[in-house]
């Protein structure tokens, strides 16, 4: 038997319900905020994770899954969104459109990471990316619209924020952390080691416990704020209470990936255990830049379907079935049959969902496939039917009967 590769899975017909239900959700809230849909390949250029995500990131330098097409390019499957969406941005002169240029995405990304509840090597990610305002009003927009999702999923979350500063504020911030780390080095992982030199501020983010005790005691980047990161973060802050989004300050978050400046945000669950993390983001001053662009901010965020799917299930949010038949036709006989068989055109070309037989099977096994299908209500043709020109139609939650006339039957199922 072939399996599916390790870290993938399949969503089953008895599953897609549940998706088709966060789909709807996300189109809903994100026409609401004004944010329009964007598709971009599954597959880049490598050179768009490596200069976008950034080379001492875990993704690129671990994750990804980059081969040679057979003209010899370098190819990337999507470890994320955002940095294809910059690229998109900038080849499609985006920067000549009204300003803010909000984008939402739902994509296919890949990192090879080692699989477990919650983590795969294939998921989802919803996201949302806004160009072209620095406003700390458009980094609160971001975050309420991803806390107002949630909250329409009854997905219950903490959000954390903390500002990362800039290129200036994080070059001070970086010699005092060095400065405190430096005589500890012994004691952290091999990776921090490594990090020390070439980008302390990922140590903070580190999860091995040796790096953790040392990372408590280490100096707050929020000491370090220039006066208009200080500011940016202070009016992000008001804008949060303003909304009555409750936040709470954690200066350990710094993100995974390179492009982040001021705004970090990320929401945690507490029902999956290690990967918490339903959804992440912040504000990316420098990366329509570093990308070949403009000096065009932007700010984002994206979260995992799966995960989020996962804590759903876990927290016992029921979803409501949307796959169900409303009916079940079918005749006893093959004349009864052929006219099972064409109402059941005209049914669904009027919207009602109709299902009939095509298994051959006994009246008796009909009407268990009914019940198993969940069919609202069952029609059934004999010879009196059909000499009548009526079905008996079945509503199967009440138990009740009634003849309908063929001429009737849309308008009494509708
Ligand atoms: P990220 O934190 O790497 O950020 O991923 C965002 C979300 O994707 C995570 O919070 C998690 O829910 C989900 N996720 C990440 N890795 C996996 C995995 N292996 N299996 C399942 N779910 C996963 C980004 O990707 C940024 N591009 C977010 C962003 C958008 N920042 C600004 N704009």
């Amino acid at each position: 038997m072939i399996n599916v590769p390790k870290g993938t899975k399949d969503c089953l017909p008895e599953e897609s319900y549940k998706w088709q239900f966060v789909e709807e959700k996300i189109r809903k809230i994100t026409r609401n905020f004004g944010v329009k849909e964007i598709r971009t390949p599954t597959f880049e250029h490598t050179e768009v994770f490596t200069h976008g995500v950034g080379d001492t990131t875990d993704i690129v330098n671990k994750e990804m899954y980059t081969f040679l097409d057979k003209g010899n390019r370098s190819i990337t499957l999507k470890p994320e969104g955002t940095a294809s969406i910059a690229r998109s941005f900038i080849e499609n002169g985006m920067k000549n459109y009204a300003m803010p240029v909000k984008m939402y995405y739902i994509t296919p990304c890949f990192r090879y990471e080692r699989p477990q509840a919650g983590r795969l090597r294939e998921f989802h990610q919803f996201g949302v990316e806004v160009y072209g305002s620095k406003e700390a009003s458009i980094d609160a927009e971001c975050i309420i619209l991803a806390k107002n999702f949630l909250d329409e999923l009854g997905v219950k979350v903490k959000l954390l924020i903390n500002s990362i500063g800039c290129k200036e504020c994080r070059k001070a911030f970086n010699d005092a952390l060095k400065n405190y780390l430096e005589s500890q080095l012994e004691g952290m992982c091999p990776t921090c080691k490594d990090r020390f030199s070439r980008n302390p501020l990922r140590i903070l983010d580190c999860k091995e416990s040796g790096c953790k005790e040392i990372i408590k005691n280490a100096p707050s980047i929020l000491d370090y704020l220039c006066k208009d990161c200080s500011t940016h973060f202070e009016a992000l802050k008001e804008y949060l209470s303003l909304a009555k989004v409750e936040y709470e300050i954690d200066d350990k978050i710094v993100r995974g990936l390179d492009y982040y400046t001021k705004t970090v945000f990320e929401f945690v669950s507490d029902s999956i255990g290690a990967q918490g993390t339903v959804c992440g983001g912040g504000r990316y001053d420098g990366l329509i830049a570093d990308l070949g662009g403009n000096d065009i901010s932007g700010v984002g965020f994206a979260m995992g379907i799966e995960r989020l799917l996962l804590v759903m299930e876990n927290i016992g949010v029921e979803i409501e079935r949307t796959d169900k038949v409303k009916f079940y036709l079918l005749g006893i006989g093959e004349e009864e049959s052929k006219k099972a068989f064409e109402l059941a055109i005209n049914l669904r070309a009027n919207g009602v969902s109709t299902e009939i037989d095509h298994m051959n099977r006994s009246v008796k096994a009909q009407f268990k496939y009914a019940d198993k299908i969940n069919a609202e209500f069952v029609g059934v043709i004999g010879s009196d039917e059909l000499a009548n020109g009526v079905v008996s139609v079945k509503e199967m939650a009440t138990g009740k009967e009634q003849k309908v006339k063929i001429e009737n039957l849309l308008e009494y199922l509708l």
